[in-house]
């Protein structure tokens, strides 16, 4: 019960029900050499195939094989349960062409429309060193040990053909992706991830997260598309302002997460309700109302981010945010529109800065022990 299957039609780690724990890496490839990229892909699979199920990464183990030699599994998750690890992969614009515009695998003409750069958002201070990456890797667990391990060891694996070029741990995941879970609460302490999509909600899920057939190359149909944004979250100033005025900005209460003006969390927000000074009940510019569907042309966004502090800053304040992802069908109809509604009006952004940003397409599931990521690309 502890591990989440591996083999699938989509990737786990999307719709499985959000683990307690991430670790996200971005890759850069080093190699030139497609047959090395490919090989490696397979290295991988094989690898985490192994390693969702609570073994080794490799079939030796870490004390199994020869004193001679590097063990093929680091060793820090021995002992330790599948913590229901779940890893995830994508690749990002870069693979296809490089900043001049060269095709670097042969591949791309199979670039998909969808992986389109994202644009320039209001008040964007992004840090190229943590944006962007050829691949990205996604390992969630309950167990951050597990996840670490994860992602240590398909480093390893990839030496000589990629290199990290950026890693983020998350905790407390900020979003429920199934009806199972309790919504749980982001760093401004406000529930996250009522209004998600879930995994129970197969039409949407359909209509709004999976690639599906005739929307771009075939080897992306079942695939899904990754915007990840490291959002840094002014907490200090957050703590300083009302509650009042913390529940107009998100547009719901603090308490029980109901949309303003109503009762239970799962109400849906009423946008036209409007107080006795005429005044909107949400605010014209809360967070719940811009991001709202009915604002977006009925877009939405499965949303899977996770809290980070990453120390201090040497200014007295903890570095802390939301490392934001979100899963959808297509990009250019979902988070482009939201964040730039977001950019422009939220009430929020005077607490949020978003320091880098990526885009990954994550391919389909990988069926059986005989596929590999990327076999449909390659
Ligand atoms: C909803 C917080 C960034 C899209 C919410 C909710 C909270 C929240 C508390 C209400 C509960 C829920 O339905 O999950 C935050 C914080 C952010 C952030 C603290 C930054 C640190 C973003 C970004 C996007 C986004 C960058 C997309 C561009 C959404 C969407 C909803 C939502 C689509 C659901 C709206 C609805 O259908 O009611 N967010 N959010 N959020 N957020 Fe965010």
């Amino acid at each position: 019960a502890d591990a989440v299957p591996f083999h699938g039609a989509h990737q786990a780690g999307i719709t499985t029900p959000a683990q307690d724990r991430l670790h996200f890496v971005a890759f850069d490839v080093i190699t030139k050499d497609r047959g090395r990229l490919v090989a490696m892909l397979q290295e991988w699979t094989a690898a985490a195939a192994r390693m969702t199920a609570g073994r080794d990464a490799g079939v030796f183990g870490a004390v199994g094989g020869v004193p001679e030699a590097p063990p093929d599994d680091t060793g820090e998750a021995l002992g330790l349960p599948p913590s229901q690890l779940t890893v995830t992969v994508g690749f990002g614009p870069t693979l296809f062409r490089d900043a001049q515009g060269r095709d670097r695998f042969g591949i791309a003409d199979q670039r998909p429309p969808a992986l389109a750069d994202l644009p320039h958002f209001a008040g964007d201070a992004l840090r190229p060193e943590i944006s962007g990456g050829d691949l990205c890797v996604q390992a969630c667990a309950n167990d951050p040990q597990v996840a670490v391990h994860a992602i240590r060891n398909l480093a390893r694996i990839g030496m000589g053909v990629v290199s990290v070029r950026w890693s983020q741990l998350g905790f407390g995941r900020t979003s429920s992706t199934s009806r199972e879970q309790a919504t749980p609460r982001n760093l401004f302490g406000f529930k996250d991830g009522t209004a998600n999509l879930k995994a129970e909600d197969a039409a949407l899920l359909r209509e709004q997260l999976w690639a599906q057939p005739g929307d771009g190359p075939d080897w992306m149909t079942g695939g899904s598309y990754a915007v990840t944004r490291k959002i840094r979250m002014q907490i200090e100033t957050w703590d300083r302002s009302s509650l009042a005025e913390q529940e107009q900005i998100v547009g719901r209460t603090k308490g029980s997460g109901a949309p303003l003006g109503r009762s239970d969390e799962f109400d849906e927000p009423d946008l036209a309700a409007r107080a006795d000074d005429g005044q909107p009940v949400i605010a014209e510019t809360s967070h719940v109302r811009l991001a709202h569907p009915t604002l977006n042309n009925g877009a939405r966004l499965l949303r899977r981010g996770y809290n980070f502090v990453d120390g201090s800053d040497g200014l007295g304040r903890l570095d802390a945010g939301l490392f934001f992802i979100a899963y959808q069908r297509d990009p250019r109809r979902q988070f482009v529109p939201i964040q730039t509604q977001l950019s422009r009006h939220d009430a929020m952004n005077e607490y949020l800065r978003h320091v880098s940003s990526a885009l990954f397409a994550c391919p389909p599931g990988v069926t059986d022990a005989g596929d590999h990521w990327g076999r449909a690309l390659f």
